[in-house]
This record gives C-alpha cells, sequence and structure tokens, in this order.
C-alpha cells in the first residue's frame, strides 16, 4: 500500500429524527397486515412476527424513522415523505447538511475553510445531480462534491477517498452520510422488516499540518475490501424502468433490501474480523493496545464475534461501544455514530478503529490514533 499522506479526523455530525418505533409498535402493525393478508390470501399465509425474536437475533430494541405514521399503517407500510419542489433542499441532502452543520460548528469550521463534499450512502435518492454537490452548495463550500455508495461500508470507504482528495489538494473535506433506510426497507418481509433506521452522520478530515486542535484523530492506515455476493441484494434501480415485470407492491419484491441474514453473517463476521486482525498487525498495532472498536451497527451477536476474533477475547461494552439497540442498523452511518457518541476516555496516542461492512460484500477498516 502507497504511504498515505497524514490526514486527521477534526470533527463529526449527527442528525437523529425525532421519531421512533419500538419493535413492539413495529410487530403489532406487521402482524395486523399479516392477519388481513391471511384472511385474502388463503393460498400464502403468511407467519406472524415476534419482538422477543427481533431482540435475541439481532441486539435491536427500536429505530428512528423520518415518517412513522406510513410505516404503521398497515395499508402502505413505507414512509410517506412528501416529494419535494425541485428548488427545494432534498431531503438527502437536508439530513446531510444537519449533521455536516453540527460538525462544522464542533470544530469552528466554516464553508470556506472546507473543499470538498462525499456524500457516501447506500441509499441513494436520485442519479443526478449528485447530493453532495448539493450539499455544497447549502453550506456554501467553493470546490466540489460526488457521491459513492458502498453499501453499509460507504463511510469506511468515504473516508479512504477522503484521505486521496487531501493527497490531491484539498485541505479539508466533509464527508456526509445521509441514511433514509426506511425507503429501501420491506416493511412486508417478517425476515428484515426490523433490520433499519434512518440517520445522518457528518465526518470532517483534513491535512494532518500544525498543531492538532482539540478531539482530532490522525488516521493512521485505511484497508478496504469487497468480495461479490448475492446474499445482501436490492435489485431497485433504472433498469427497471425496461422491464415490463416491475411490482413493487409484491410483498416478495426484491426491487427493495433482501438478504440471506444466517449466510451473511457466518460469511462476513470471519471476513471482517480478519481484515481488522491482519491491518492492525500490519500496522504494528498489538490487541492490547486497541482502545475501542467502533464497528458497523447491524447485529450485536455479529459484533460480538468480530471483536472475539480480533482481539482473542470477549470485548467489553466499552471496547465495542453499541448503538444498534437504540438506532437499528443505520447503514454507512453506524459506525460513525459509534464513534461520534462512544470516543471518550482516549489519552493522546491511544488507538481505535473504525470498521464498516455489507452488501457488496464490502469492509473497509480505519485506525485512529487520538492526535489532541
Ligand atoms: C437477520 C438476522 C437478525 C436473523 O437472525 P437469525 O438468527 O439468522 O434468524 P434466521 O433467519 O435463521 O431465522 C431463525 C428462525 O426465526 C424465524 N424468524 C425470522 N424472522 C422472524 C421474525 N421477525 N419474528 C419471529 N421469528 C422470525 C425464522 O422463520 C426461523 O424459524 P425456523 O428456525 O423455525 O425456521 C441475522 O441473520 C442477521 O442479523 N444477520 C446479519 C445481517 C447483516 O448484518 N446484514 C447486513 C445488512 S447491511
Amino acid at each position: 500500500m502507497p504511504e498515505l499522506i497524514p490526514a486527521r479526523i477534526v470533527s463529526t455530525g449527527l442528525f437523529t429524527p425525532e421519531n421512533t418505533i419500538t419493535n413492539e409498535e413495529l410487530v403489532a402493525s406487521f402482524n395486523a397486515w399479516v392477519e388481513k393478508h391471511n384472511a385474502n390470501h388463503p393460498d400464502d399465509q403468511k407467519d406472524p412476527s415476534s419482538a422477543e425474536f427481533i431482540e435475541k437475533a439481532s441486539g435491536i430494541k427500536s429505530r428512528y424513522v423520518l415518517d412513522k405514521e406510513g410505516i404503521l399503517d398497515i395499508d402502505r407500510m413505507r414512509p410517506k415523505l412528501p416529494v419535494r419542489d425541485n428548488e427545494q433542499l432534498s431531503i438527502m441532502a437536508e439530513i446531510g447538511v444537519l449533521a455536516a452543520r453540527q460538525a462544522m460548528k464542533n470544530a469552528d469550521l466554516h464553508g470556506k475553510d472546507i473543499d470538498a463534499v462525499i456524500c457516501a450512502a447506500s441509499n441513494m435518492q436520485r442519479a443526478y445531480p449528485a447530493m453532495a454537490v448539493e450539499v455544497q452548495q447549502a453550506l456554501e463550500i467553493d470546490g466540489y462534491g460526488f457521491d459513492m455508495n458502498v453499501a453499509c461500508a460507504s463511510a469506511a470507504f468515504g473516508i479512504q477517498n477522503a484521505v486521496g482528495l487531501l493527497q490531491t489538494g484539498a485541505r479539508r473535506v466533509l464527508m456526509v452520510n445521509p441514511e433514509i433506510c426506511s425507503s429501501h426497507l420491506n416493511f412486508r418481509d417478517r425476515d428484515a422488516h426490523f433490520i433499519f433506521g434512518d440517520v445522518a452522520t457528518a465526518v470532517i478530515i483534513e491535512r494532518a499540518e500544525g498543531v492538532p486542535t482539540p478531539d482530532s484523530w490522525d488516521i493512521v492506515d485505511t484497508r478496504l475490501k469487497t468480495l461479490f455476493s448475492n446474499n445482501i441484494r436490492n435489485n431497485f434501480g433504472f433498469l427497471n424502468h425496461t422491464s415490463d415485470e416491475l411490482d413493487i407492491s409484491d410483498p416478495d419484491t426484491d426491487k427493495l433490501f433482501k438478504q440471506e441474514g444466517r449466510k451473511v453473517f457466518k460469511d462476513v463476521v470471519p471476513m471482517v474480523g480478519a481484515l481488522i486482525a491482519e491491518h492492525l498487525a500490519d500496522n504494528g498495532v498489538a490487541t492490547d493496545d486497541l482502545k475501542r472498536m467502533w464497528l458497523h451497527q447491524a447485529n450485536l451477536n455479529m459484533n460480538l464475534f468480530i471483536a472475539r476474533k480480533v482481539l482473542g477475547r470477549d470485548a467489553t461494552g466499552e471496547e465495542a461501544p453499541v448503538v444498534l439497540d437504540e438506532y437499528a442498523n443505520t447503514s454507512s452511518a453506524g459506525s460513525i455514530i459509534a464513534f461520534h457518541k462512544h470516543r471518550d476516555g482516549f489519552e493522546v496516542g491511544d488507538v481505535g478503529v473504525i470498521s464498516g461492512f455489507g452488501a457488496g460484500y464490502s469492509a473497509g477498516s480505519v485506525i485512529v490514533r487520538k492526535a489532541a
């Protein structure tokens, strides 16, 4: 791997929607839909969901969403987000901007201090113009922006890309991860209806020159990995328009998120465990010297296994903080929420790792060291 230029994370921001849906609320709506569906489809009987199963299998207790009513309405079962006029800030840019403003305020930075914007997310609301360019305009940033999607690993890939942009002249890069996951979730799919929540995170990365500002983190190294798999897939896209068979209201549609959860679990745990362990070893970081892992927040048991694979023992709650109980899976934003909320207690020089992983398969590891 080529030598990376010194880069630092100097701030983060988080936007959390106001509405929450508990497992119990979600299951009550799902089961009411099942009852109605079964009464109308004697040949297609669906099984009910259970809040106990959801918490035991995933660790998720609730999630934040932009619209609660539309999701819980059994005659709709998808969020209702009114279409905005093209002259208005789009909803994805809006939540990205809210997270970004917090990150900028935390580091006392303004639009003029930033040269590039990356919108790294799984759930893009349109093809173009890029949401990143819209965010750039809203924040009065003179430079450039682009969108990128590497599913749940988008933030780790985004940080690596930001480092690359610093290398080509940018002083500071803003990365936003606006994830409206409820828009691509099939709330009629018992295997998955509980998985996701909505949120936006922001990270500001700058060239590490001069005295580090308070709460800044050197990026020691980044490592990325992909391996093709159909086990997490979403076939929604622009070629759907060319098909005569599109029926997105079909409860079994493949035009929304679909996964083989058990297979994902089995494949991704060893892949990510090995990626992080090897990345740390190659950078001379002994596991005893690793203070914290801010892991992607998809499944609690998955994170426990990955942490055990890296450390060779069980991780404490402090070593591998959990936010998925409250936020559910927020795709690319999960590891950044964990980093945003749980980076206290570090001394200068202490090391941690941010890791995102998911569809593709894709995985990224970002080793950071407290600079100030
Ligand atoms: C999705 C996930 C929570 C499911 O947990 P799991 O333990 O693998 O559960 P399974 O799908 O094997 O199902 C186990 C049983 O629970 C049942 N079940 C599935 N969904 C249920 C629900 N909502 N309520 C009640 N029971 C349910 C299944 O029918 C199955 O029953 P059976 O044993 O009688 O056949 C888990 O596999 C997971 O999180 N995987 C990783 C996913 C991931 O990280 N994806 C990345 C996305 S970015």
